[in-house]
């Protein structure tokens, strides 16, 4: 360990008032752009809620600051002990806030999403295709803002972890890929597994959605309704 990262874990921090202005000019710089200015959420979830899922106590707020949760689209971030003290105190004081409420009606989102085929691509749940990421807990996740982009408009903004790849005539998801080998899902949900020696071709498009858009098909209260059903969608216990 580091002298430097040494002593500023065992200085004792506790001793210390957090520094309201520093939390607050940290988030507004690092944090906001993804949880939004009041923490109501964006690309990342809304944090103005009294409960974290990841963060239940301070410790476990400040780990997860400083280490991001890799492979959910949250960076780490190089702030010291100090900072991330500051940050984490503004972070909760945004569970002041209410969250925003969203319009439309749960219940008969349910239809709508089954109408509309999602769980063709989709599981919640623990049911439905599995060629697009798993929307069970997808609430927790985004706010209800994102949610209709990714509806409207998916090319805007496709998840950490997804990658588009054509291995000679299949188009799919990357499931798995190592030096030799790569697993794609194609849109049916069907496996496919290929040495990389044998393929002709072999195309990535990370940022490439797979996702049609339903700008045009889903609107109105169809949408509103099947949005608050998204936004209903939180973590199993
Ligand atoms: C590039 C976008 C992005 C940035 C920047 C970002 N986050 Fe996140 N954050 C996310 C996403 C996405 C998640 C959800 C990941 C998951 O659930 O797997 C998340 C999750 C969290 C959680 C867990 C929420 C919960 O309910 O448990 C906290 C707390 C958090 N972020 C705080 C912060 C703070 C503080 C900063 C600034 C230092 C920050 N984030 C910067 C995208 C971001
Ligand atoms: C042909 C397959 C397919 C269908 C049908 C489909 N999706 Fe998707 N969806 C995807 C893929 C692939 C992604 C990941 C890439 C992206 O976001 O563009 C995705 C991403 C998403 C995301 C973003 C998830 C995140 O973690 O940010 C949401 C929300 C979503 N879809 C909801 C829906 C809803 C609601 C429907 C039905 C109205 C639907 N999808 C229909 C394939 C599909």
């Amino acid at each position: 360990m580091r002298p430097v990262l040494f002593f500023l874990l065992t200085f004792p921090l506790a001793a210390q008032q957090p520094d309201g202005a520093r939390g607050a000019a940290i988030y507004s710089s690092q944090c906001a752009i993804c949880h939004g200015r009041q923490g109501e959420g964006g690309r990342g979830p809304s944090l103005a809620r009294a409960r974290l899922r990841h963060a239940p106590s301070d410790e476990s707020l400040m780990r997860l600051i400083r280490a991001g949760l890799p492979g959910g689209g949250m960076p780490g971030t190089w702030l010291n002990d100090f900072e991330l003290r500051d940050v984490a105190a503004h972070v909760r004081s945004l569970g002041r806030f209410p969250r925003p409420p969203v319009a439309g009606d749960a219940a008969r989102g349910e239809t709508v999403y089954l109408k509309a085929g999602c769980a063709k691509c989709h599981t919640l749940r623990g049911e439905g295709g599995a060629f697009g990421p798993d929307l069970t807990g997808i609430g927790s996740r985004r706010n209800a803002g994102h949610l209709r982009a990714s509806v409207l408009d998916p090319a805007a903004d496709v998840p950490a972890g997804f990658v588009l790849i054509h291995a000679d005539k299949i188009t799919g998801a990357r499931v798995n890929e190592d030096t030799f080998s790569v697993q794609i899902r194609d849109a049916s949900g069907k496996l496919h597994s290929f040495w990389k020696s044998a393929l002709t071709s072999l195309r990535k498009e990370p940022g490439k959605t797979a996702m049609p858009s339903y700008r045009g098909t889903l609107q109105g209260e169809d949408l509103d309704n099947l949005i608050a059903y998204l936004a209903s969608q939180e973590d199993l216990p």
